[in-house]
C-alpha cells in the first residue's frame, strides 16, 4: 500500500486534477481519494495525509468536506504529518481566497504536524484564512487566473514535502 493518502474534495473537477498531479509527482508513494466516498479507516491506514480543497460559498470548503467536518472533528490523528493544498480565484474572492484550506486547518491542527506551508509572493489578495503567521499553510492553486504557474508551484511544493514529511 501506498505510504501517502491524498483526499481531496472537488466540485468542478479542478481539485481533482491537482490531487492527480500531486499523486503522478509522487509516484508509487501515493493514492488519490475523493473525500465523497472516503471513511475513517481509509484515512487512518495512511502513513502521511495530504488534504486537498477548493473553496466555495464566499469562504466555505468544498461541499464533500463541510459534509465531513464532524468526522474530522472526532478524528484523533495522533500527530501525523499532514499537507494541506487548495483551488481559489484570487481576483473574484480576493477577501476570502483559498479559506477553504484554512478553514480544515483549523479543524485539525492541534492533532497533526501540519508540513508544505507556502509563501504568499506572486499571489495577489487582501485576506484569506489560509494565511498564518505570514504563510499559507498549504499550497495555494489559482487555475483561474495563474494556470501558467501552476505545474511549477507544485514541482517545488511536492519537492518540499517529500523532504518535510517522508524524510
Ligand atoms: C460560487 C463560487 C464561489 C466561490 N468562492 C470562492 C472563495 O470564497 N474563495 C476562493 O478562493 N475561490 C472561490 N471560488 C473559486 C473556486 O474555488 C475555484 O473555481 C476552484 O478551482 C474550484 O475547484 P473545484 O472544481 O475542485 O471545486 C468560488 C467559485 C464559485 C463558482
Amino acid at each position: 500500500m501506498a505510504k501517502i493518502g491524498i483526499f481531496y474534495g472537488s466540485s468542478t473537477g479542478n481539485t481533482e486534477l491537482i490531487a492527480e498531479k500531486i499523486k503522478a509527482l509522487f509516484g508509487n508513494d501515493a493514492d488519490t481519494c475523493n473525500i465523497d466516498a472516503a471513511s475513517i479507516e481509509d484515512i487512518e491506514k495512511y502513513e502521511f495525509l495530504i488534504f486537498g480543497t477548493s473553496s466555495w460559498g464566499i469562504g466555505d470548503t468544498q461541499d464533500d468536506w463541510d459534509d465531513f467536518m464532524d468526522i474530522l472533528s472526532g478524528m484523533t490523528f495522533n500527530k501525523k504529518k499532514l499537507a494541506l493544498f487548495g483551488l481559489g480565484d484570487q481576483i473574484n474572492y480576493p477577501d476570502s481566497f483559498a479559506d477553504g484550506i484554512g478553514i480544515i486547518y483549523d479543524a485539525i491542527y492541534d492533532r497533526v504536524d501540519v508540513v508544505g506551508a507556502w509563501p504568499l509572493d506572486g499571489y495577489t489578495f487582501n485576506e484569506s484564512a489560509a494565511v498564518k503567521n505570514g504563510m499559507f499553510v498549504g499550497l495555494a492553486i489559482d487555475k483561474e487566473n495563474q494556470p501558467h504557474l501552476t505545474d511549477s508551484r507544485l514541482e517545488k511544493w511536492v519537492n518540499i514535502l517529500k523532504k518535510e514529511m517522508i524524510s
